[in-house]
């Protein structure tokens, strides 16, 4: 890693909470994030990821606890914390009718750029995210979905950020595009020590890119570790069993009880945690064949965070495939654009208006 300046670089919470109504979005959550990390936050749909993004990078006020981010308080120094960060919200923002230059050189003077300076800045960055050679007359409108998200990543870099906040980077995007972003994402880091914090429903996503994991349900984080220690912990080895009906998977995994105390079932599957996998199979089988139940398939792995998702959970996470993104281009939603004061007032406003279904 590269030389860094010594500033602030880290995140915490302590006992954050943020509700809506009745409903706890974030029920209280501490953070410890050391400078110049990866830090993957994963959690299904509704887990409060994105609400958590919105407490720390100021534009929601948390209902309790207290959080700093390079330094300083996110409630009493939100204009210092802006200064420090770059932000890509989920809901890409992005003016439709502007071109990419258009909408950095406006992003760079709300930073109190110069014109020049602005357009410098632009052009930086567009190599930074490798969209220097599309057609400067292209409106963002008629961006891909992976174009978007790699101008919504510029946007944020306008400030020269310490820490970065991604709230699903690369939700909606086909693989190549993807694995552009985690290069794109690993290279920040590594080059200027630039602390990343991501949130992901995609579990590979989130071993692959992150140092350290918390998995978020509910509001509460029920896991954290880096994703071999969150692997471990689950066993060493698996053998995952697969049956032709969901019923069968339901009377493998209690006539298993006795070989596999450590074991889950989801649909057509069971998944058995051991030391040592291949010892236990013969068991297994007789296991099955003596109480009747049809085996379809065997397989031995290396446990995934899957296996830790569904335990922590109960739950597999769903995987979303809807491959090629946004293709429309909506007006700009509201929260688009955090970093400028005068998009910051309007995303507050928008974040704290209650919505009531
Ligand atoms: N402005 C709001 N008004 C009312 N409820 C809200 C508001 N924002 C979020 N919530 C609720 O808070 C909970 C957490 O939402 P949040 O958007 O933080 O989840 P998420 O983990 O980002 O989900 P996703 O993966 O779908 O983006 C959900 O139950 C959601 O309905
Ligand atoms: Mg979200």
């Amino acid at each position: 890693m590269a030389e860094h300046d010594g500033e602030d670089r880290t995140i915490t919470a302590e006992g954050l909470r943020r509700t809506f109504g009745a409903v706890p979005a974030v029920d209280g959550v501490d953070l410890h994030i050391p400078g110049g990390r990866i830090f993957g936050f994963l959690g299904p749909n509704g887990a409060g990821k994105s609400t958590l993004v919105k407490i720390l990078t100021t534009i929601l006020d948390p209902t309790a606890g207290k959080a700093t981010v390079a330094g300083y308080d996110v409630q009493r120094q939100g204009g210092k914390v802006r200064e420090a960060i770059g932000v890509a919200l989920q809901d890409v923002g992005l003016d439709p009718l502007m071109t990419a230059r258009e909408l950095l050189v406006l992003q760079s003077q709300l930073f109190g750029k110069s014109g020049e300076e602005a357009r410098q800045k632009a052009e930086r960055l567009l190599v930074t995210v490798g969209l220097d050679d599309v057609d400067p007359k292209k409106r963002a409108g008629a961006y891909s979905g992976g174009m978007k998200r790699r101008l919504d990543l510029a946007l944020a870099l306008v400030n020269d950020p310490r820490i970065l906040f991604l709230d699903e980077p690369t939700t909606g995007l086909d693989p190549a595009s993807r694995v552009g972003i985690w290069e794109e994402v690993r290279r920040l880091n590594e080059e200027l020590g630039m602390t990343i914090f991501l949130t992901t429903q995609y579990l590979e996503e989130a071993d692959r890119l992150a140092d350290e994991i918390a998995i978020i349900d509910k509001g509460k984080i029920v896991a954290r570790g880096t994703p071999d220690e969150l692997k471990r912990e689950v066993g060493d080895e698996v053998v995952e069993l697969q049956f032709a009906q969901c019923e069968e998977a339901a009377q493998a995994y209690d006539a298993l009880a006795g070989i596999a105390p450590n074991r889950q079932a989801s649909g057509h599957d069971v998944r058995l945690y051991f030391g040592r996998a291949a010892e236990n199979v013969p068991e297994l089988v007789r296991a099955l064949d003596g109480a009747g139940i049809r085996l379809q398939g065997l397989t031995i792995e290396q446990p995934s965070l899957d296996d830790v998702f569904l335990r922590v959970t109960g739950q597999a996470l769903e995987h979303e495939v809807d491959g090629a993104g946004d293709a429309t281009a909506g007006p700009p939603a509201p929260d688009g654009l955090a970093s400028g004061e005068p998009a910051r007032d309007a995303a507050l406003a928008a974040a704290n208006e209650e919505v009531t279904p």
